[in-house]
């Protein structure tokens, strides 16, 4: 009898987290590396969000909580969906959780039983698939290519979807892509869904306020109400307010699978930390110029980071609407050989090679489900991004 379990043996562990620890290696071995694998903020969490969790520390709130979050942060929650979404939620709706990644994980648990489709958009965040096999569904890729910005159209939404179908996982700006669905994007999927109503909608929407110039970013159940009732719409304060440590996501719903989503958590992990909770509080409820400020930078560094890949032979980059990722093509270096002599017959090559010879650390493509191309996160200095580039630019030149 094997002592693994089969369910195990179809999950992948993570390539983000396998690319971060290898340019760890390489950098304790004294290489010059630049890593642009992680996917957090480089920016310090915001003092005032740091001192209510030393108060909360001090005030000895630091017992077991209600299960799904105490109820002073769920009507901070409440209080950003109405100000932020135009969503109206009460906190009987609401979950909070230990990150975005348990809430979504555990709603997955709470509702899929064998056989149950779950429709994900490609590229995507590389957990939701293997989070799905883990609670015991199979996932279904649509791919979105680079020539419509990395999106799905309604058109190939309607054709994936059967009569197992359980979740359609929505994420924009999307993890790898920073592809942002508009309104009239997103509306040309919720008037598919609208024709099927055993479709339910799993919005990841962690990164809401990282959208750039014009963009204006919305959500399923705010541009089409009649999708409320059968939308989780996902949220936490990991991205938005640079606390991915802290470990607090929340989401909000029907309140059947509100209840369901605590019922998995009841029995796992129990409450999120009650500090962090306090802290969000504070990042829900507190000045938000920290929102402006970070989404600045990041856009700096976006268009930084887009006008020099572009300049890289073999690679074609498009401007992402949001979050703190490019995702450029290289179907221009595929079959070519590198300065070392490596062949780049895929995307996994290409990184590695890029790694071993410049040290730059991305991630490739085929981890999100969408080559050939690589992921970079700019969520690291100006200077960084620049010598990155510079390098990339001269692997590139190398390539023959
Ligand atoms: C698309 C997406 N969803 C969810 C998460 C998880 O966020 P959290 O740190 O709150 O668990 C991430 C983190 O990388 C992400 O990129």
């Amino acid at each position: 009898m094997a002592f693994l379990s089969d369910t195990l043996a179809r999950v992948k562990p993570s390539p983000t987290i396998a690319v971060t620890q290898k340019a760890a290696e390489l950098k304790a071995a004294g290489k010059d590396v630049i890593g642009l694998g992680a996917g957090e903020p480089d920016f310090d969490t915001p003092q005032n969000i740091k001192d209510a969790a030393k108060a909360a520390i001090d005030a000895g709130k630091t017992k077991y909580t209600a299960v799904d979050g105490i109820p002073e942060l769920k009507k901070a929650i409440c209080a950003k969906f109405k100000r932020e979404n135009g969503l109206d939620y009460t906190p009987a709706q609401v979950t909070v959780g230990t990150g975005g990644k348990q809430v979504l994980y555990n709603a997955l648990v709470a509702t899929l039983n064998p056989g149950d489709e779950v429709i994900i958009p490609a590229p995507y965040w590389v957990s939701y698939p293997d989070m799905v096999l883990l609670a015991g569904g199979t996932p279904v890729f649509v791919e979105g290519p680079m020539q419509t910005g990395y999106k799905i159209t309604g058109e190939q939404l309607e054709a994936a979807i059967t009569p197992n179908t359980k979740w359609f996982i929505f994420n924009s700006p999307s993890n790898p892509s920073g592809a942002g669905y508009n309104r009239a994007e997103l509306k040309e999927l919720t008037d598919v869904l609208m024709r099927h109503p055993h479709v339910w909608v799993m919005t990841d929407d962690m990164y809401e306020h990282l959208v750039f110039g014009d963009f204006e970013f919305c959500t399923p159940a705010q541009v089409e109400p009649g999708l409320y009732d059968r939308t989780l719409t996902c949220n936490g304060v990991s991205k938005a307010y640079a606390m991915t440590g802290w470990r607090i996501g929340y989401a909000a719903g029907p309140q059947a699978l509100i209840k369901a989503i605590g019922k998995v958590q009841s029995q796992s992990t129990s409450n999120p930390s009650s500090i962090s909770q306090w802290a969000a509080v504070e990042a829900l409820n507190g000045p938000q110029d920290y929102i402006a400020d970070s989404r600045a930078a990041f856009e700096r560094r976006r268009n930084l980071v887009v006008a020099m890949l572009n300049e890289a032979e073999g690679i074609r980059c498009p401007m992402p609407e949001g979050a703190f990722y490019v995702y450029p093509s290289i179907a221009g270096c595929i079959g070519k050989t590198s300065a070392a002599g490596t062949k780049i017959t895929d995307d996994e090559v290409f990184a590695t090679a890029l790694l071993e010879e410049t040290g730059v650390a991305v991630v490739f493509g085929a981890a999100f489900g969408l080559s050939p191309n690589f992921r970079i996160s700019y969520a690291t200095s100006d200077e960084a991004l620049t010598e990155a580039c510079r390098r990339i630019q001269d692997f590139c030149a190398g390539l023959n």
